[in-house]
């Protein structure tokens, strides 16, 4: 069988790399799982215990004759320092002699998030996976833990319909700001999300700027992304005015968050859905409100509706830009200096 480039065998229960048989003392092989860029994942049993666990045996990468020890054991620590029931266990990891190694995790039941999205899930069960996956990336980034590469095969649906994130392969936290996988982590995070939220590409609530969103922060504004789309696709029938002002107010909290949305589009929106302009005034005055008091200007409860015209909606947008700017660095100022733990 070919591994991305890398040629492995499993014939009889037993597993060949490069023609060699790799045999672990005491675990028995059952079956392949998977495979990635550093290994592959068979089904297997700790003879001891009789567990039925997943064995993962690290390959040569294309043109390298052994495979590369530093991404086992970033990857073995990595694991070790997350513990939660959505983090796929370590339960085991040791050399299998000096060029090969492994490591035995708990077994998961259940599919890749990719094969799950093939099977055409509804907005209820991706929206309820978006805000799993988001919360639990929030709890590793508290910990300066980056994920390292999370795509649709590194996240498994269990067959209870919860997640596990799997494969932290890659360094940890980066040590500087501009270090390639300090963006690479909000990159990977927003583009998975994306794929769960595939009706971003018509309701376009993300502004552009979500390119500068500090990584730590991009759970966050994919949380309150996946709510508002959320909320716009199963809101079907005309609410009354208590429901449009909920609805209103609840968008106005989501957009002054993480300020990485689109004013213009998010406006378009309430005016595709009919709503009166007193409450599109009103949403413009919450965030408007918020900004201001976010940026300690002024606090004033009284929410004053803001008249929609083209000077005071691009008056809007820059006070909405200043706030992002300032929390970009404020975050930057907490999450500064990366360590490498
Ligand atoms: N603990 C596990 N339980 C069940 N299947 C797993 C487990 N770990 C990995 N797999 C399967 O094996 C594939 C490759 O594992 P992964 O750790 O991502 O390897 P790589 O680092 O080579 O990408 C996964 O996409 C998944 O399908
Ligand atoms: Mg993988």
């Amino acid at each position: 069988m070919l591994g991305e480039d890398r040629l492995y065998e499993f014939k009889e229960g037993k597993l060949y790399i490069s023609n060699k048989e790799i045999y672990l003392l005491k675990y028995k092989f059952i079956k392949i799982l998977g495979n990635g860029a550093s290994g592959v994942v068979l089904k297997g049993i700790d003879t001891l215990t009789d567990r039925e666990v997943a064995i993962k045996i690290w390959l040569p990468r294309k043109n390298c004759k052994y495979p590369d020890k530093t991404r086992f054991l970033e990857e073995i620590k990595k694991v070790s320092k997350l513990n939660s029931s959505r983090i796929v266990q370590l339960y085991d990891a040791n050399y299998i002699d000096e060029n090969y190694f492994y490591a035995v995790f708990e077994l998961v039941d259940g599919k890749t998030l990719k094969e799950w999205l093939s099977e055409g899930k509804g907005i209820d069960d991706r929206y309820k996976i978006t805000c799993l996956i988001c919360e639990e990336m929030e709890l590793v980034h508290d910990k300066k833990i980056y994920h390292g590469d999370l795509h649709t095969k590194n996240i498994m649906i269990t067959d209870n319909d919860d997640i596990k994130l799997l494969d932290f392969n890659t360094s940890i936290f980066a040590r500087r700001k501009q270090d390639d996988p300090h963006k690479r982590e909000g990159k990977l995070i927003l583009e998975t999300g994306l794929k769960l939220l595939p009706e971003e590409n018509e309701y376009k609530f993300l502004d552009e700027k979500i390119s500068e969103c500090p990584p730590v922060c991009v759970p966050k504004v994919l949380l309150s992304l996946a709510q508002m789309i959320w909320k716009a696709e199963t809101c079907t029938s005309e609410l009354d005015d208590y429901g449009k002002n909920l609805f209103i107010f609840s968008f106005g909290e989501y957009i002054t968050k993480a300020p990485f949305f689109n004013l213009n589009s998010i406006v378009k929106y309430f005016v595709r859905c009919n709503y009166e302009n007193k409450y599109i005034y009103l949403l413009l005055g919450y965030i408007s409100h918020v900004c201001k008091e976010k940026l300690n200007r002024q606090y004033n409860l009284n929410i004053e509706p803001l008249k929609l015209n083209e000077n005071n909606m691009s008056e809007l947008i820059r006070v909405y830009n200043e706030w992002r700017i300032e929390f970009i660095k404020r975050i930057e100022e907490v999450n500064l200096p990366y360590s490498n733990l």
